[in-house]
């Protein structure tokens, strides 16, 4: 059997083998999404970014968005987070169209965009001030500190941004959103500038934090990811999108594991094999980009 011919064969026991089984949407049954984009086009000028995009996602779900470079992924967190518009559509949080930014969700960028005039501590201060205004002092003091913890970064946290490396710059971006602690969590590739340890430590940690239905913390989880293995770990469920321009989604893929997952018995999971193998053909053959 040939390469390709074993990836199609694959695919098609990723698709027998998921529509075996409950729906997501079964599986909440819930009468509001949580986030609802409808039908959203986004244009820069002439160029269509994304077209027709719709995504419903259900109350506690853990969501991982993946696709190539520059099809849209950061334009369609940026919706979610309030920070831009739709050229048409809209974007709906528990039912409420998004006018803009707000305390329930908060945003670890791309870019990481830390204030550079103030230290790490002050930058995880910085955001818990802005996102939750009612706190006392000592209240921040502590969501801050169990932050820096979480994230490795105690030893650091009179240092400003440009005496830290680029991974350790990340992490205080990272800090800022575990202190906030969001209903909704939105991470655009979070942890792509990590060593393999500190990623595989800083999932678990996310892991942790995301509380799912249960009442508090971080229910829901969009983040943007280009690694596979991370985003099959991770999710309930996986949105792979299409290619740029009018960028749309191309695929909703279930993830048939149960939780807590294990990393070193799914790799051994047919279901994780085969999901990955569906994941590769995806992203390498369906919808792969000229060199
Ligand atoms: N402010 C803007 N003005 C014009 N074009 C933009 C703007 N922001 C994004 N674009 C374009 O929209 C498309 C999608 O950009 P976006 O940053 O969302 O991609 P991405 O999927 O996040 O890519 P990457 O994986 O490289 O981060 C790209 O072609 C980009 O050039
Ligand atoms: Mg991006």
């Amino acid at each position: 059997m040939s390469e390709s011919v074993a990836t199609e064969t694959l695919t098609a026991d990723y698709h027998a083998s998921v529509t075996a089984l409950p729906r997501s949407l079964a599986r909440h049954s819930p009468k509001t999404p949580a986030l609802d984009v409808l039908g959203v086009t986004r244009q820069y000028g002439a160029y269509t970014a994304l077209q027709d995009v719709n995504l419903q996602i259900w109350p506690g779900e853990f969501i991982t968005i993946i696709g190539h470079s520059g099809c849209g992924k950061s334009t369609l967190l940026n919706l979610v987070a309030g920070l831009d518009r739709p050229s048409s559509g809209s974007v709906q949080l528990y039912g409420r169209t998004i006018q803009g930014p707000g305390p329930d969700r908060a945003m670890v960028f791309q870019n990481y965009s830390l204030l550079p005039w103030m230290s790490v501590r002050q930058n995880v201060e910085e955001a818990l001030k802005a996102a939750l205004p009612g706190q006392t002092a000592a209240q921040r003091a502590g969501a801050t500190d169990q932050a820096l913890r979480l994230v490795g970064l105690w030893p650091h946290q009179a240092k400003r941004p440009s005496a830290l490396s680029g991974g350790q710059r990340q992490r205080v971006a990272i800090a800022r959103a575990f202190a906030v602690q969001p209903q909704v969590l939105l991470l655009d590739e979070p942890f792509g500038a990590l060593d393999a340890i500190t990623k595989s430590h800083l999932q678990d940690e996310l892991l942790e934090l995301w509380t799912g239905e249960a009442e508090g913390g971080i229910a829901n989880v969009l983040m943007v990811t280009h690694d596979i293995d991370e985003a099959i770990y991770l999710s309930d469920r996986i949105v792979v999108m299409s290619n740029g321009p009018r960028a749309h989604i191309h695929e909703v893929l279930d993830v048939p594991l149960p939780r807590p997952r294990e990393r070193a018995a799914l790799v051994q999971d047919p279901a994780y094999l085969r999901l990955k193998a569906h994941m590769l053909h995806l992203l390498g053959t369906v919808l792969a980009t000229p060199h």
